[in-house]
């Protein structure tokens, strides 16, 4: 289902104004001063699909990571406290969880694509990726080639799942997994003989688990990007877009880069 908003001008409003929905949808959303729409007062409410570490992933009982972090920055330039909410990652890409008023942003790793580019607002983009192939420790496969015959793990809705089917060869049965922990489950445990994924939380993975191995990336030239409704919040977008270019002058992304990452970015 589809939800439409009605809004009203930045402008009229002193701090939060009401706003009405229709009957099926999130039926509030408040307006900062700046014009920032939120589905709830005085929090930024981020859709997330975890496990996605170092991105976004459970530590202590708190919801931590890269994006995460990055979220708290745009947070605190609007004085708003975060939330967040797990959701699949499938209604993330697809656009449902923000037009159902789920969030004000999703914030989950998420690479910027032509097809998700029509149903989200995205920032700019905040971090590159690849895919990788991953492969038990005692595996001798180093390509999609190799696993011929053999089960691939795959995340649903991903652009790892998209690159699975378009490049391995069509005697690759392709396993699809809801989540990064069950597939990186799986290939730790045997039960497939490689997974693909992006190359960030794979070698995040392998880093810490001698029973894997990363054996491969692929060049996709992916960029992640934060994502708002399409056409719904462009104040929010601004704030997004300004904290991600601040934070890379001011070399706050470099400290949050390398408290997720254990190193400052290359180049
Ligand atoms: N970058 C990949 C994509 O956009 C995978 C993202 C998965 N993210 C997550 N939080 N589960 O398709």
């Amino acid at each position: 289902m589809t939800c439409s908003r009605l809004r009203l001008p930045g402008a009229a409003l002193a701090a939060t104004v009401l706003v009405t929905g229709l009957a099926g949808c999130a039926t509030e959303t408040t307006t900062t001063e700046s014009g920032v729409e939120l589905v709830s007062d005085g929090e930024l409410t981020v859709c997330t699909h975890l496990p996605y570490k170092p991105f976004e992933f459970e530590q202590g009982g708190e919801v931590v990571g890269f994006d995460i972090a990055m979220m708290d920055l745009v947070a605190e330039t609007q004085d708003l406290e975060t939330t967040i909410v797990n959701t699949g990652f499938e209604g993330i890409q697809s656009g449902q969880s923000l037009n159902n008023g789920d969030c004000d942003v999703a914030a989950a790793g998420m690479t910027i694509t032509d097809e998700r580019a029509r149903v989200l607002d995205f920032s700019d983009p905040y971090f590159d990726a690849t895919q990788a192939l991953m492969v038990p420790a005692d595996s001798d496969a180093t390509s999609l080639e190799d696993l011929s015959g053999g089960v691939l793990a795959v995340q649903q809705g991903t652009t790892g799942e998209i690159y699975a089917n378009e490049n391995a060869p069509d005697d690759v049965e392709l396993r699809v997994f809801e989540d990064l922990g069950l597939l990186t489950t799986a290939v730790a445990t045997g039960q497939v003989d490689a997974g693909i994924n992006d190359n960030g939380v794979l070698y995040d993975f392998a880093n810490t688990n001698d029973d894997v191995e990363v054996v491969a990336e692929f060049d996709t030239g992916e960029q992640y990007g934060f994502a708002v409704r399409k056409d719904g919040n462009p104040e929010l977008l601004d704030a997004i877009n300004t904290v991600i270019s601040d934070s890379q002058e001011d070399g706050t992304y470099d400290e949050v880069y390398a408290e997720w990452f254990g190193d400052a970015p290359a180049g």
